[in-house]
């Protein structure tokens, strides 16, 4: 939710400040694509220049080739998910001082814009834009004139600020300094030899450094190029802790695919078997050496909540399947934004299991906040190092997916069940739930998931005809039982987010109470089918609800295991997947989704990495 970069360092004829700023927003578009803009300082101007365009940012791009701005040596740089104004230019990041001399960046929501802008205006300013934004550019000018610091402005400016931010700001006066603020919105800082970064997430500057400082909440940070100094909204200063990327720019790269989604989708293997690197012990137990909670407090534990959101919420169901049968201890899965707002029984005694890619869904943080609150204690699973929630929690699980730029969620799905699979096994075996011999074979079928998942995306090029074929499809429809029932609910998501198609997933049993009503002809319908050599009636069902949607005129699009003859008479077309534990299967039965979705979106021409309206990192509530 939108994307920010900062940067100070040398001029050169090779690396141009605002090369460095457009090459970060460009690994950062993911955030947010309404608009973008970089503002540039120079010790040779007395003013700041910029640029800003709405749409992509290969529109700035373009700005910036046509009529180039002069040398820099400090440059910031936005890419914006729109909340407080249209997505046009004069609305797009940077906003300017009215001397033209401060330019300011931000992400997130100020919530008491309307009153800051009521007293700047009796005081004379004026605003161009329709921005919660705009009031913080100018109350950092006005700082600024006052105190003659930018640090100290920014100091001054964030304890007026009510909501959520990262702000970054230059100014003519300090042509070699960017300064950041942040409170409830991400940024770090990238640490380079003769030049520093300030970016919302490492992305920003992979292609520099990976040497990171994390910034913990209500803190300013100055950058210079041999300097980095950080301090709390206070004025005191603080030590940040320092971290190393452990994945390099070619992982943020396409790689010869078309589309980031369509490499993530390549990448599942690996992510799954990455995240089961390393969790085992000599004697084979599993040791989570991150789970920092008193193995206590976790033997006590009586419920658990998993709270996420969208995707994330989904591998939360999946995990529910797995946890419950395993541990046997109820678990509720809660989308995040609804939790707190219900008042929720959670107490010393919950276990809230927090499940986000990006570490910084505010719906999420709000909901790990209240959780906390109420006692109980939190563990995240979480894709991205550095950000908020693992911080906020009391332990964390991290999924080893890399980075996900694609905005629909993919290879961070599977790793997220994965991670919450080692969770599920790790409880069972420390309250005794099962036998170590039953653990390892459990874990044993874990460690064959990532070969099995490269087999269906080896087999994946029926579905991408079928897919090319059904471009024009007005409405598919999703199926599913038990663990197939979120699968469902999964590939629905992905065929309306990327190729804007009327999708919605649908526990199987739950037809004849009121969906069946919309099968008429003709209606594509996919069927999540489970094993046969699981529970029979359970395998039994789903075929008879593949045939009564079949009689009503359905074409069905069936999801099944090898050798599961029984479906071949109903289905139009089946998509095989190899024979594995069926609490595992959703591991390969999403991927066949996954590969329709994206298949038909760019059959339909669209752009599947940046779907209309969406942004990766939902910072905002
Ligand atoms: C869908 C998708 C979203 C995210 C959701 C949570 O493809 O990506 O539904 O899963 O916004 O995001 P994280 O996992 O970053 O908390």
């Amino acid at each position: 939710m939108c994307g920010i970069v900062g940067y100070v360092g040398p001029q050169t004829p090779s690396a141009r400040p605002v090369d460095v700023v457009v090459e970060g927003l460009r690994r950062l578009e993911y955030r947010g694509y309404d608009s973008a803009g970089v503002a540039l300082v120079s010790p040779d101007l007395d003013h700041v220049t910029a640029a800003k365009k709405s749409g992509k940012l290969v529109n700035l791009v373009d700005e910036l080739e046509a009529h180039p701005l002069a040398a820099s040596t400090a440059a910031i740089g936005h890419t914006r998910w729109a909340t407080h104004g249209a997505p046009n230019d004069v609305n797009a990041h940077p906003h300017l001082s009215e001397d033209g001399r401060l330019a300011l960046i931000h992400n997130g929501i100020v919530e008491n814009f309307a009153l800051l802008k009521e007293e700047l205006l009796a005081a004379g300013v004026t605003f161009l834009s329709e921005t919660d934004t705009e009031v913080a550019a100018h109350l950092l000018a006005r700082a600024h004139d006052a105190t003659g610091d930018l640090t100290e402005a920014m100091r001054q400016v964030a304890q007026r600020l009510d909501g959520t931010f990262t702000l970054l700001a230059v100014h003519a006066d300090s042509p070699g300094t960017v300064v950041g603020a942040r409170h409830d919105s991400p940024l770090v800082v990238g640490l380079g030899d003769g030049e520093n970064f300030l970016g919302s997430d490492v992305a920003a500057f992979i292609a520099h450094t990976k040497e990171a400082l994390e910034l913990g909440q209500d803190q300013i940070a100055t950058i210079t190029p041999h300097e980095v100094t950080v301090m709390d909204f206070d004025g005191n200063p603080v030590e940040p802790k320092r971290f190393t990327v452990d994945w390099d720019a070619a992982a943020a790269e396409k790689g010869g695919f078309g589309s980031f989604m369509d490499k993530e989708i390549h990448d599942q293997p690996q992510a799954v078997g990455d995240t089961l690197l390393g969790r085992t012990d000599l004697q084979g137990d599993l040791v989570l050496d991150d789970l920092r909670i008193d193995e206590a407090v976790l033997r006590t534990v009586d419920k658990i909540v998993v709270i996420a959101c969208g995707t994330a919420a989904y591998a939360g169901h999946v995990a529910k399947y797995a946890i419950e049968h395993w541990c046997r201890i109820p678990v509720e899965v809660e989308l995040a934004h609804e939790f707190r707002y219900r008042d929720p029984v959670v107490n010393e005694k919950t276990l809230v299991v927090a499940i986000t890619q990006s570490g910084e869904t505010m719906d999420t943080l709000m909901a790990v906040r209240h959780a906390r609150e109420q006692g109980a204690k939190v563990i995240s699973i979480v894709n991205t190092h550095g950000s908020t929630i693992p911080r906020e929690s009391d332990a964390v699980l991290y999924t080893h997916a890399g980075p996900e730029i694609a905005v629909a969620s993919t290879k961070a799905f599977l790793s997220q069940i994965t991670a919450a699979y080692l969770l599920g096994l790790y409880l069972a075996q420390l309250r005794g739930n099962k036998f170590p011999d039953e653990i390892a074979e459990i874990y044993e079928a874990l460690r064959a998931m990532p070969a099995k998942i490269q087999e269906v995306i080896d087999r994946g090029g029926r579905v991408r005809e079928i897919a090319r074929w059904m471009a024009d499809t007005s409405s598919v429809l999703f199926l599913g039982r038990h663990v197939g029932f979120p699968v469902a609910m999964e590939g629905a998501l992905k065929l309306k987010e990327l190729a804007y198609i009327h999708a919605e997933g649908f526990a199987a049993g739950e037809l004849k109470h009121g969906p069946i009503a919309l099968i008429e002809p003709g209606q594509p319908v996919f069927v999540v089918v489970p094993s046969p050599r699981g529970r029979d009636s359970l395998h039994s069902k789903v075929i008879s609800n593949i045939q009564e949607i079949r009689a009503r005129g359905a074409r069905t699009l069936v999801i099944a295991e090898d050798g599961d003859d029984a479906v071949l008479p109903f289905a139009d077309e089946v998509f095989w997947v190899p024979q594995c534990p069926t609490l595992l299967s959703p591991l390969l039965t999403v991927v066949p989704l996954q590969i329709f979705a994206c298949e038909l979106a760019t059959a339909r021409g669209l752009d599947v990495d940046q779907p209309r309206n969406l942004a990766k990192s939902v910072t905002v509530e």
